[in-house]
């Protein structure tokens, strides 16, 4: 086991070089298996969520190589996935329990092999989580569902058929599933109330270079055309908008100066929009986007939406910047039913915090002062960490596995622009 120890009260300054994003990465992955010719996807972080996926992607007989690594397994950012032959479709149950994100290759392998049997995910920390849009939708494309010993069972020997699938919320990755199920199908498929994250863009970018005919990703009805098949591809992950806005938070909070290389300003408009609200000077360029401040703060009041609203993977970050903020602040999260365990955790290090219902209410308070603490989910970690950086004294965040799942080398990157942060042993 392993623990971040961070002694804040450090602004920091200089550049944090953004990652290709995890949330897109997965599911490009995942696309691979639609293609009997390889896909070729650049500037994939080093996250352990993309080598549990290698190792999900190995199981069904991809043949991945790693260009550019120094030898070991997933040293490099450019990976072929070759799905010239899937030998398995089961996705088991102890690769899917490690990450959720494995869902996503029931789509894909329906509509290739005609069949996909996948284990049931189950809830996580941050809520339930059901899949039930994810399965009603591979169901108007044609396929047959079966859930048995916890697992999903889904068929289509004779392929799918293009519908209208109109989902009764938005869902990210329902939409993906579906999204990628349909470049296969036979005729033409809409989704209506899809997600229009920057990620289902991105899919469908990476989608249409492998030959798919997809119309109008990014709003609120996709179009999709099947076709027959699919061909090999090179492409590259957008760049990681919860990593670039975590990194601008720690500018924030510290009242440093950091140039996030590689960001994107236009994915991340409601976050750089609610910094300036609190204070912050943003400068977006075609290069990334500038992120500094000084003096206190203001505290902020934040509904999280779906995108382009404001979003949930950044709910815990400003959780930590409303801590110190000045007067009080009101976070309402309104996708995940159960993502404030961070709340606890944070005024272990001297936040006040109250939560009622899906409202939490922050009283920014003069300075945080430093604990041991503990990790629950990945963007908790964040937070934690964000509040360590500006907090007296020295934090301790233990179970940092969830940290490794999706943010790449963070140590190295805070310790790179001036912060005081060790990973060691426990
Ligand atoms: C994606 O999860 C992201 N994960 C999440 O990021 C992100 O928080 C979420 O989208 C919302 O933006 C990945 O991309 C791997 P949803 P996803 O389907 O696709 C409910 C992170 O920290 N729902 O949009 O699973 C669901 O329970 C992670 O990086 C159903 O009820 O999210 C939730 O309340 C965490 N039935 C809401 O919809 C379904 O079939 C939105 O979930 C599907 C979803």
């Amino acid at each position: 086991m392993e623990k971040l120890v961070i002694r804040g009260g450090k602004p920091l300054q200089g550049t944090v070089p953004i990652s290709g994003a995890k949330n897109s990465a997965l599911k490009l992955m995942c696309a691979s298996l639609l293609s009997a010719e390889p896909l070729t996807l650049e500037n994939l972080p080093r996250l352990a969520d993309i080598t549990t996926l290698v190792d999900l992607l190995n199981h069904m007989g991809v043949t991945i190589t790693v260009a550019g690594g120094k030898g070991g397994r997933l040293t490099g950012r450019t990976m072929t996935f070759d799905a010239g032959t899937i030998s398995d479709t089961v996705a088991p149950y102890d690769i899917v329990r490690k990450m959720r994100a494995s869902i996503l290759v029931l789509g894909p392998l329906v509509a290739r092999a005609g069949e996909a049997i996948v284990s049931l995910p189950g809830g996580c920390a941050i809520g339930t989580r059901p899949i039930d849009l994810h399965l009603n939708a591979l169901e108007k494309l044609g396929a047959t569902i079966d859930i048995e010993h916890g697992y999903v069972r889904a068929s289509a020997p004779k392929g799918l058929k293009g519908a209208t699938i109109r989902f009764p919320f938005v869902s990210v990755g329902a939409t993906e599933n579906s999204m990628m199920a349909a470049t296969l199908a036979d005729g033409v498929t809409q989704l209506e109330n899809a997600a229009k994250e920057p990620e289902i863009v991105d899919l469908a970018n990476c989608l249409n270079a492998m030959g798919a005919k997809i119309e109008n990703a990014g709003s609120k009805t996709i179009t999709i055309t099947g076709v027959p098949r699919l061909h090999g591809a090179t492409y590259s992950v957008m760049p990681d908008r919860v990593e670039a806005g975590s990194y601008a938070i720690a500018a924030v909070i510290t009242g440093g100066n950091l140039m996030l290389d590689g960001a994107n300003a236009d994915d991340m408009a409601a976050v750089l929009d609610r910094l300036e609200d609190a204070g912050a000077k943003i400068e977006r360029s075609s290069k990334g986007v500038r992120v500094s401040m000084t003096g206190k703060p203001k505290g902020l009041n934040i509904v999280t939406q779906p995108f382009p609203g404001f979003p949930t993977d950044m709910q815990a970050q400003f959780m930590a910047l409303a801590a110190i903020s000045e007067g009080a602040s009101v976070i309402t999260e309104t996708i995940f039913e159960n993502r404030y365990m961070h709340v606890s955790e944070l005024c272990r290090l001297g936040a006040d915090i109250t939560v009622t219902g899906a409202s939490a209410t922050i009283r920014g308070c003069e300075f945080l002062k430093g604990a041991p603490v503990m990790a629950t989910d990945l963007r908790a970690s964040m937070s934690l960490a964000l509040a360590a950086l500006a907090a007296d004294g020295e934090t301790e965040i233990n179970r940092l596995y969830h940290l490794d799942r999706g943010y790449e080398r963070l140590e190295e990157k805070l310790r790179h622009v001036g912060a005081d942060v060790e990973r060691v042993a426990t």
